[in-house]
């Protein structure tokens, strides 16, 4: 049996009795799709119920005050879902003379309305074949194709894309879709699927191979760090300057680099010589080298940079020469510096 007939097959018998599936009404649909995101269908029902019955057209939401929204929307989190949804009742009610837009394309336009809710209007109130993808999706096509493509890449969002709609019904695009996302929550779940009593147990790849417990793959976005690095190119009147090992664990080990004064924040001239007075109080004759800071990216930090170049009548013992400087290990940042700086230009 085909993909869909199967699913469809399955969600005869076990669908959700869900308010909004007694309605083809867009409005109705559009708001239990956004309510639906990021909450779970038992939180956002009660929402749904109080939001159909305080404002039971698009106008009736258009012309409530904003605050209201927001207070009926308590408690439900990520409220710019509910201003963009008074916000699109606004745009409907008063440009479109209060006919909800009928087409994937026209109501992909709305705000606050993307890939997902567009497709779940289009097909289940229009009978658009534009296949849903979500969580819910991902997780029952990663499985039963086996597909290891990270659903949070690019590449995966286009690929679940394209794989849901060779698989649409285009006959029943809107059961096709609930059906599906239907499975994945109750059947297919997260944790414990329920794969010996699976209607696709003979053909799933994630079972055959044993890996259930590893799809979908996702991607471990790393956090970026801003750092604010300032260097220090000290010039003394014998042509030499300082550059010191870096030591310890973090980047650049074994490294040479200038003098570095981190700072928490893009400082100016003189938040720099105020700031560090004590340890460098001999900061008088500074110039910057950059004006527009250099943003050198590493996977986990972006390095916000600033060469600062530094005077000095003379410098302690274990300063070098400059022309010894090409001779010592830097990084590709200082590299590239020394490439476009020159000790004997007049700076100052
Ligand atoms: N989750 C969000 N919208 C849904 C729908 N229409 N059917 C099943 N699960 C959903």
């Amino acid at each position: 049996m085909k993909f869909s007939n199967q699913l469809i097959y399955w969600y005869l018998q076990k669908n959700r009795d869900l308010p909004w599936r007694k309605s083809k009404n867009p409005y109705f649909i559009w708001l239990s799709e956004i309510m639906l995101q990021q909450t779970r269908v038992n939180q956002g029902l009660a929402y749904y119920l109080t939001f159909t019955k305080e404002f039971p057209t698009v106008s009736d939401l258009a012309n409530a005050s904003e605050s209201k929204v927001l207070k009926l929307w308590q408690g439900l989190g990520y409220y710019s879902r509910a201003r963009n949804l008074h916000f699109s009742a606004n745009y409907i009610s008063n440009e479109l003379n209060g006919k909800f837009p009928s087409t994937y394309d026209e109501i992909k336009k709305l705000k606050g309305v993307g890939d997902y809710t567009a497709s779940a209007i289009a097909s289940i109130c229009f009978n658009e074949p534009e296949a849903v993808v979500d969580g819910n999706v991902y997780r029952v096509l990663s499985r039963y194709f086996g597909i290891k493509t990270p659903i949070n890449s690019s590449a995966g969002i286009k690929e679940f894309k394209k794989l849901a709609q060779t698989l649409i019904d285009s006959t029943q695009p809107g059961t096709h879709n609930q059906a599906i996302m239907d499975f994945g929550a109750l059947h297919c779940k997260p944790q414990n699927p329920l794969c010996e009593t699976c209607p696709f147990n003979d053909s799933c790849i994630a079972l055959a191979t044993k890996t259930i417990k590893e799809l979908p793959v996702k991607e471990k976005k790393v956090k970026v760090k801003k750092r604010y690095f300032n260097f220090l190119v000290f010039i003394s009147d014998d042509n030499k300057t300082v550059l010191s090992e870096r030591k310890g664990k973090g980047i650049w080990q074994g490294l040479y680099q200038f003098p570095l004064i981190e700072t928490e924040k893009n400082v100016s001239k003189e938040t720099l010589q105020i700031e560090n007075s004590s340890e460098i109080g001999l900061l008088e004759n500074l110039v910057l080298f950059n004006e527009k800071e250099i943003v050198h990216k590493l996977s986990h930090q972006h390095l916000h940079t600033k060469f600062w170049i530094v005077k000095k009548g003379n410098l302690p013992k274990n300063s070098i020469n400059w022309k010894d400087v090409e001779k010592y290990p830097v990084p590709i940042l200082i590299a590239n510096f020394l490439k476009n700086f020159n000790p004997s230009n007049g700076y100052f």
